[in-house]
C-alpha cells in the first residue's frame, strides 16, 4: 500500500521532508511615523500597531532590532495636506526626517520607503487631480521627486505604491540621474483595488475623500493582467515586484512566480492582519498557529519576501521554534 503517513510519523521526519520554511530574514515590518511630539497613537482597527512621532520612535526601533527583523517599510503622516501632496517631496517632510533619524539610531535596519502621494494629498488620491480625474503623466515627476528626496534622506530602497503607468521607468531614471544608481526599486506591481486596505487608511490617514482607487489599482477579478503589470515593471527597471494583498491573491503570487524571474514580495495587508487579530482577541482562533500557517501559505505560493504587520510576533515564534 502507498502509505503517505510514513513521512508524518514524528516531528523529526516531518521537518526532514518539509517543503517550505519561513525565516525572519524574509519579513518586512511596516511602521507609521506621524508629525508631532510625544505621540504613540494606537490604531484602533489594527491592534498592536501604533503611529509614532519621531521623538518616540526609538521605542519601536528597539523592539524591531531585538526581534531580529531587519527590514522596515516606512509610511509618513504629515500634519498638513494639500492638492499637490507637497509634504511628500519636502526635504524636511515627516518621512524624510524619520528616515534620517532611523538611519542614525538603528543603522543596521534596511529602510524601504513607500512612495505615494495619498498620505499627503488633501483629496487622499495617489495622484494629481483635475476635474475629478486622477492624472497619470503629470503625477510622475512628483513621484520621482519624492523618490529622490527619500533616497537622499537615506532610504535603502524605494517602493512605489501609486499604480500610475510608467512610474517605474520614470523613477529609475530620476534616481540614476541623481546618483542613486544602487538604490533598488520594489514595485507594487500587482496592486489590487481591495477592501482589505481600510484599516491601513485609518493608520495612514489616507482614505480618498471622494470616489475610490479603481481607475488606477487593479480589478481583483483579473489574474492575467497581474502578469502583464509585473513584466512591464521589470522591463522598466523594477528590482523586486510585489503582489498585494496576499491571502486573497495566492493564485496570483503562484502564477507570477512561475512566469516572472524576479524576487517576489507579497504584502499581507492591514485587513488581513485585523481579521486575524479580531478573531484571536475573541479566542476564536489560535493566533500563533493561524499567523504561521498564513505566512507559510504566502511563501508556498511563491513569495520570497513577506511584508506583514505580524512580523515581530512571527519573529518571536520562529525564534522559539529554533
Ligand atoms: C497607498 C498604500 C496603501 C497600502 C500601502 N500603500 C493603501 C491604499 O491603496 O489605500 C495598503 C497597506 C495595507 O492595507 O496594509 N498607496
Ligand atoms: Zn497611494
Amino acid at each position: 500500500m502507498k502509505r503517505m503517513r510514513r513521512l508524518r510519523a514524528n516531528e523529526t521526519i516531518r521537518s526532514l521532508v518539509r517543503e517550505t520554511r519561513l525565516s525572519v530574514d524574509e519579513l518586512v515590518y511596516p511602521i507609521f511615523v506621524i508629525e508631532g511630539e510625544n505621540i504613540k497613537n494606537p490604531v484602533d482597527s489594527m491592534p498592536g500597531i501604533y503611529q509614532y512621532s519621531i521623538d518616540r520612535l526609538s521605542e519601536e526601533l528597539d523592539k524591531i532590532v531585538s526581534s531580529g527583523v531587519k527590514s522596515i517599510l516606512i509610511f509618513g503622516i504629515p500634519k498638513r495636506k494639500d492638492e499637490q501632496g507637497s509634504g511628500a517631496y519636502d526635504e524636511n517632510g515627516i518621512t524624510q526626517r524619520a528616515i534620517r533619524f532611523i538611519k542614525e539610531y538603528s543603522p543596521s535596519l534596511l529602510v524601504i520607503a513607500d512612495v505615494c502621494l495619498c498620505e499627503y494629498t488633501s483629496h487622499g488620491h495617489c495622484g494629481l487631480i483635475c476635474s475629478g480625474e486622477i492624472l497619470n503623466d503629470e503625477t510622475l515627476p512628483l513621484l520621482a521627486k519624492m523618490s529622490v528626496s527619500l533616497a537622499r534622506s537615506g532610504a535603502d530602497m524605494i517602493a512605489p505604491s501609486d499604480m500610475m503607468d510608467g512610474r517605474i521607468g520614470y523613477i529609475r531614471k530620476a534616481l540614476d540621474e541623481n546618483g542613486f544608481v544602487n538604490i533598488p526599486i520594489m514595485s507594487y506591481s500587482a496592486k489590487f483595488a481591495s477592501g482589505y486596505y481600510s484599516p491601513f487608511r485609518d493608520a495612514a490617514q489616507s482614505a480618498p475623500v471622494f470616489g475610490d482607487r479603481r481607475s488606477y489599482q487593479m480589478d481583483y477579478a483579473n489574474g492575467k493582467e497581474a502578469i502583464r503589470e509585473c513584466i512591464a515593471d521589470i522591463e522598466e527597471g523594477a528590482d523586486i515586484i510585489m503582489v498585494k494583498p496576499a491571502l486573497a491573491f495566492l493564485d496570483v503570487i503562484k502564477e507570477v512566480s512561475l512566469t516572472v524571474n524576479a524576487p517576489i514580495a507579497a504584502y499581507n495587508v492591514s485587513g488581513e492582519y485585523s481579521m486575524v487579530k479580531a478573531a484571536a482577541q475573541n479566542d476564536w482562533i489560535d493566533e500563533k498557529r493561524i499567523v504561521l500557517e498564513n505566512l507559510i501559505a504566502i511563501k508556498r505560493a511563491g513569495a520570497n519576501i513577506i511584508i506583514t504587520y505580524h512580523a515581530l510576533d512571527a519573529a518571536k515564534w520562529l525564534n522559539e521554534q529554533g
